[in-house]
């Protein structure tokens, strides 16, 4: 493994020093933009990082993983995962789980996916408002992730606790506040393990029809997975999968109240649907940001990184890379090719993004169905996840008429 010259920690939890307002960690993309004209490619001896924010250069970072590792000198007790390692062992896992997840298998979710919409969406119909975050958003991929794996409904609140904390920053940026948040994710990770340790137990001697049990009947070249490693894929699953979808789906229903005119057009014309999650997460990426190790010295835009760095790739800037998308600013329904990098690239490219387009696209288009005129609640004030990388608001009240 190699190790970080500097410690990872800076990097992975204190937000950089240009966004230091309410209002620019709300709206970060215009500093991005002046970051990638002024410092493509920078140092930040604040978070001990290197920082790239060009599209070809991220590009060439996720591309290059012999490069670039994804292991990291972990300050936090995680369990490895497919998420921080390198061929070869990466590729072995990743075939494992590439068959849970197959188009066929997750679209067949598509019907179930809608009832569930459907169903969280009878509650709140008749009060002509909602938190899109609280109401849907959080719940609707909850759901989804506990009945895949296989744990039981009454479970689901405990579930997101948990994955909260797993993705969750400081309230300041103070060592302490950094301290306060390490360990509260050190406890709900062994919490969840500990829990999924009892779920496994019980699948090896009575498996049933979900993925826990599909995991412990796969093998890699004639070996099974341990329960160490079943265990540390389900609890990366909601650590990756949850957060980022929820995200996904307010920021796509925050757009959608951003322009009227846009939110007329689509309920008319559904086939835009498909269009319209890509540009939104091209343009309000959930992750705006990937990490990386450098494992020898290399040049990126003419600055010299050392093996051993870390490197934070920002997908948020290279997605509004006027080199790579024309009018990157405009908000374009239809965009053609749109090769946003809000999933990843390359060997570590979001194992759940069809997952991830599927509860979107079925909550657009369910939300567009039923109700109408949907607009923010005005007066309501924005307040964003504390997450350098994680890009979403904590609540997202609307006011709409239904059907
Ligand atoms: C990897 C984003 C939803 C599971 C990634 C990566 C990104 C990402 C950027 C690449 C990380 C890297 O290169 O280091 C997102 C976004 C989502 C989303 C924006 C929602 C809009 C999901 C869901 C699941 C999931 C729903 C599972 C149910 C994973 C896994 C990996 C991953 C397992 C690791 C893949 C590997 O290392 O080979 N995701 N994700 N993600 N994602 Fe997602």
């Amino acid at each position: 493994m190699i190790e970080t010259n500097k410690t990872e920690r800076y990097a992975n939890i204190i937000p950089m020093a240009e966004l230091n307002t309410k209002a620019k960690r709300l709206n970060p993309f215009p500093i991005y933009d002046q970051l990638r004209q002024s410092t493509p490619v920078r140092y930040d001896e604040n978070r001990s990082c290197w920082d790239i924010f060009r599209y070809e250069d991220v590009h060439r970072i996720l591309k290059d993983p012999a490069t670039f590792s994804s292991r990291r000198g972990m300050d936090i007790k995680r369990r490895e995962t497919i998420l921080t390692m390198d061929p070869p062992r990466h590729n072995q896992m990743r075939g494992v789980v590439n068959k849970a997840f197959t188009p066929k298998v997750i679209n067949d979710l598509a019907p179930h996916i809608t009832s569930i919409t459907n169903e969280l969406l009878n509650t709140v119909e008749g009060h002509g408002e909602m938190d899109i975050v609280s109401d849907l958003a959080v719940p609707l991929p909850v759901i989804v992730i506990a009945e895949l794996l296989g744990v039981p409904p009454e479970d689901r609140q405990l579930f997101k606790d948990w994955s909260d904390i797993l993705v969750k920053g400081p309230d300041e940026n103070t060592e302490e506040a950094f301290n306060q948040v390490v360990a509260e994710k050190e406890q709900a990770s062994e919490e969840l393990s500990a829990y999924f340790a009892r779920i496994v137990d019980q699948r090896r001697t009575e498996p049933k029809d979900d993925l826990i049990s599909q995991l412990l009947s796969a093998e890699i070249e004639g070996q099974k997975l341990n329960d160490e490693e079943v265990i540390a894929f389900s609890v990366l699953l909601l650590a990756a999968g949850n957060e980022t979808t929820t995200n996904l789906i307010t920021n796509t229903i925050r757009r959608l109240t951003e322009d009227q005119a846009l939110q007329q057009q689509l309920k008319g014309n559904p086939d835009l649907i498909p269009g319209f999650i890509e540009e939104v997460l091209r343009f309000y990426p959930p992750i705006q940001a990937i990490g990386r190790v450098a494992t020898r010295d290399v040049e990126i835009g003419g600055m010299m990184i050392k093996t051993g760095d870390q490197v934070i790739s920002w997908v948020a800037s290279a997605n509004r890379d006027e080199t790579k998308f024309k009018n990157p600013e405009s908000f374009v329904v239809d965009r053609k090719p749109n090769p946003h990098l809000a999933f990843g690239f390359g060997i570590h490219f979001c194992l759940g993004a069809p997952l991830a387009r599927l509860e979107g696209k079925i909550a657009l288009r369910t939300i567009l169905e039923r109700l109408n005129e949907i607009q923010y609640l005005t007066g309501s004030e924005l307040s964003y996840i504390q997450s350098p990388f994680v890009y979403g608001v904590k609540q997202y009240p609307i006011t709409f008429q239904p059907n």
